[in-house]
C-alpha cells in the first residue's frame, strides 16, 4: 500500500469515505468525507495525529503496517469526537506502549465516549506545552469551541505544519491529497464552516491571532485536502466569521395551497428588481448544507409559512430551529404568511429565534390568498428590506 509523505517522516495515514451520505445523521455529505490522520516519525519517538472513524480503522492499521510501524509512542487526540478518536481503543491494543496525548477536557470526553480507554493511558497537556519526538517537536494550542469544548491544534514546529483538526476542514473524499481545485475546496469548506463552525464564529479572532503568530506553511485539517497555501483557508475563515454581510436575502418558505407561495413570488420579484441577491429555499426540497452556506453572508432572511394548527407549518419549524442554532450574522428577519382563522404563528417563530440578536421586521400575515392591498403591503416590506440593505452597503440600491 502506497502511503503519502507530506514532509520527510510525516505521512498521511487517514481514510477517504466517499460513500458516507450523512454526518451525525443530520449533515448531508454530497462529496463524502475523509478522516485525516497523520504519522510523524521523529528520531526518537513516533506520534500519530488523530485516528479515524471506527468503520475505517482497517485502513489506518494497513497504512501503519505498510510504514513498518511496530512501535507507536503517542496518539495525539486534538478532539474527542469519534470520527477522530474512534480507532484509539484498537490502536492502543495494537501498540501497547502508546499513550494518548490530549488536553484535560478532551481526556474527559474520550473517557465518557470510549470507556474502554484505560485511565492510565493518557498524558494530559496544557496550552502551548511541547512534546519532543527527537528531531521533531509538537506544540499544543488549546482552541476550545472549534467546535467542542475540548478542541485543540497541534503544531509541528520544525516543518511548520498546523494540524487543526475540524477547524478549516471540508467534507471531501477526493483522491487528491492537497488542494488542487481551490474553488471546489473553498465551496466545500464554506459548507463545512456553515454547518459546523458558524455558531462559534465570534471567538475565532483570538485563534486567528495565534495561527498568524505560528505562520504555518501547511494546514492539515482532519477532513478534506491539505492546504499548501494556508492563506487560502485562513482568509476565507476570516471573511466568513467577520461581521460583513452581502446584499443578499435568504427566503425560507413553504406553502400548502399556494397563498404563501404567491407572497414569496411577489416579494422575490420586487427584491430582484431592486438588485437584492436572493437565496430561495423551499423547505420541502432544500439541502441543509446549501441553506447553511447561504446563511453565512446574507444580510437578512424572510421566513414564509402558512398557519397550521395555530402555528407555523411543522416542516419549516426544524429549519427555524437550525437557523437559531447556527447563529448566522443576519441583521434582520421578516416573517410572512397566510392564515384562514387565527393563531400564534408569529410569536412561535419569534420565540424560536432567541439566539439571534436581530431586528424582526413588522410581520405580514394575510387572510387567504393575497389581494391587491396585500400586494401593496408586500411591496412595502420589500422596499423596507431594500432600504435596510442600502444602509448596510453603499450603492446597493
Ligand atoms: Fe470531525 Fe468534530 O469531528
Amino acid at each position: 500500500m502506497l502511503v503519502n509523505e507530506i514532509k520527510p517522516s510525516v505521512y498521511y495515514v487517514g481514510s477517504k469515505d466517499p460513500e458516507r451520505e450523512f454526518f451525525d445523521q443530520l449533515v448531508p455529505l454530497p462529496n463524502g468525507t475523509s478522516y485525516n490522520s497523520y504519522l510523524i516519525k521523529g528520531s526518537e519517538k513516533t506520534a500519530l495525529i488523530d485516528t479515524v472513524y471506527p468503520p475505517r480503522e482497517c485502513e489506518i492499521i494497513e497504512k501503519l503496517n505498510a510504514l513498518g510501524i511496530n512501535k507507536l509512542d503517542y496518539i495525539i487526540a486534538n478532539h474527542g469526537e469519534q470520527d477522530h478518536t474512534g480507532s484509539i481503543p484498537a490502536l492502543l491494543q495494537l501498540y501497547p506502549e502508546a499513550m494518548v496525548v490530549t488536553n484535560a477536557k478532551c481526556r474527559e470526553i474520550i473517557m465518557d465516549l470510549l470507556p474502554s480507554v484505560p485511565e492510565n493511558r493518557f498524558i494530559t497537556v496544557k496550552d502551548r506545552e511541547t512534546l519532543s519526538l527527537g528531531d521533531k517537536t509538537l506544540e499544543f494550542i488549546l482552541a476550545p469551541w472549534v467546535h467542542w469544548p475540548d478542541t485543540m491544534f497541534t503544531f509541528l514546529q520544525e516543518d511548520k505544519i498546523l494540524f487543526s483538526c475540524d477547524f478549516f476542514g471540508s467534507h471531501l473524499a477526493d483522491d487528491a491529497l492537497y488542494v488542487e481545485d481551490e474553488q471546489r475546496v473553498l465551496t466545500a469548506a464554506k459548507r463545512y464552516y456553515a454547518e459546523i463552525m458558524m455558531p462559534f464564529a465570534k471567538i475565532f479572532k483570538k485563534y486567528f491571532e495565534k495561527i498568524d503568530e505560528l505562520a504555518p506553511e501547511i494546514i492539515a485539517a482532519s477532513h478534506g485536502p491539505i492546504y499548501q497555501n494556508p492563506e487560502l483557508i485562513i482568509n476565507a475563515y476570516k471573511e466568513w466569521s467577520s461581521d460583513n454581510v452581502k446584499n443578499e436575502v435568504v427566503i425560507l418558505h413553504i406553502s400548502m395551497y399556494g397563498s404563501t407561495c404567491k407572497m414569496v413570488d411577489a416579494i422575490s420579484e420586487r427584491l430582484l428588481q431592486k438588485g437584492v441577491g436572493l437565496k430561495i429555499h423551499n423547505v420541502m426540497e432544500t439541502d441543509l448544507g446549501e441553506l447553511a452556506m447561504d446563511l453565512v453572508d446574507a444580510a437578512g432572511i424572510v421566513i414564509a409559512t402558512p398557519m397550521v394548527l395555530s402555528g407555523p407549518h411543522p416542516n419549516i419549524v426544524q429549519y427555524v430551529y437550525l437557523l437559531n442554532a447556527l447563529k448566522p450574522k443576519l441583521k434582520y428577519a421578516a416573517i410572512i404568511g397566510s392564515y384562514s382563522w387565527g393563531g400564534l404563528m408569529i410569536d412561535v417563530i419569534k420565540n424560536m429565534l432567541g439566539n439571534l440578536k436581530i431586528e424582526i421586521l413588522e410581520p405580514l400575515m394575510i387572510k387567504g390568498h393575497p389581494k391587491a392591498n396585500d400586494y401593496e403591503k408586500l411591496d412595502n416590506l420589500a422596499q423596507q428590506i431594500v432600504e435596510k440593505n442600502a444602509s448596510l452597503f453603499a450603492g446597493a440600491v
